[in-house]
């Protein structure tokens, strides 16, 4: 078996690509003030920090680890909401140098960047925060078990993931890899993903919000990604 093969469920070794999610490291500043700009009025990402504002689970500040932050459209969020901007402390992490050099110079106290790679070193020794985040992030990669459990290391109140689908753990499924957008998806995955969660969860609150998709019907690929907020309740 080599690095890029994995097993899954037991079944044979199956091919899985490494994600390397390059976009970033071709953005000067303007094309990321662009992007940033672009997402500001975003529906998943609005409706996940709304969702936050009105937990009464949480206190009155409340740390928060954003993980796959990017250049930080998040944190950007974040410091436009006057109610959210003065309760979170904000923690971003990400694999790509580039966007978080972007990020570091845009925001100061309150809001640290992390390079770090979630699939390949985890958390760091003692990282705890009340919510963890993952914005458009899973569907980037090859499976969202080990990444999900990387990320309940830190014991958060409570788990968001705002994804366009997520990657299909079952070996008679074909992996579906696009290697423009870096991106695993398969929609009919979102029913066990949604049962892994549940499992996890127990009989804690969760909340699914659904988006419409978006359509392309140019895109042959993946004519179809249906959007969805999933917001866990982990303790209290
Ligand atoms: C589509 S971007 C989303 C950025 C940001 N969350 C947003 O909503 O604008 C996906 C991000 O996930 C990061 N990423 C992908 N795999 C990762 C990993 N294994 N560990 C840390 N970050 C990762 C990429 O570097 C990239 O910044």
């Amino acid at each position: 078996m080599t690095d890029h093969q994995t097993t899954i469920q037991g079944g044979p070794a199956v091919e899985v690509q490494p994600v390397r999610y390059n976009t970033f490291s071709k953005m000067d500043d303007g094309a990321f003030d662009s992007f940033i700009t672009d997402r500001m009025g975003n529906a998943n990402k609005l409706t996940a920090l709304r969702m936050l504002v009105e937990d009464g689970g949480l206190g009155e500040t409340f740390t928060a680890l954003d993980i796959g932050c990017g250049p930080g459209q998040i944190a950007a969020m974040i410091e436009a909401d006057m109610v959210l901007k003065g309760r979170v402390r904000y923690t971003g992490m990400d694999q790509n140098e580039r966007a978080l050099e972007y990020a570091r110079e845009r925001h100061g106290a309150g809001y640290e960047f992390v390079q770090r790679d979630l699939l390949e070193e985890g958390l760091w020794e003692g990282a705890s925060f009340d919510v963890v985040m993952f914005h458009d992030v899973i569907e980037h990669m090859p499976h969202y078990k080990p990444a999900l459990e990387a990320a309940l290391e830190a014991r958060p109140r409570v788990l968001v993931i705002n994804t366009q689908t997520v990657c299909s753990e079952r070996t008679e499924d074909e992996i579906r890899y696009h290697e423009k957008a870096a991106c695993y998806m398969n929609y009919y995955a979102y029913c066990e993903f949604t049962a892994f969660l549940r499992e996890r969860v127990g009989e804690r609150a969760m909340t699914v919000v659904d988006f419409p998709p978006i359509v392309n019907a140019e895109n042959d690929w993946y004519p179809v990604k249906p959007q969805k907020v999933f917001y866990v309740r982990l303790r209290d």
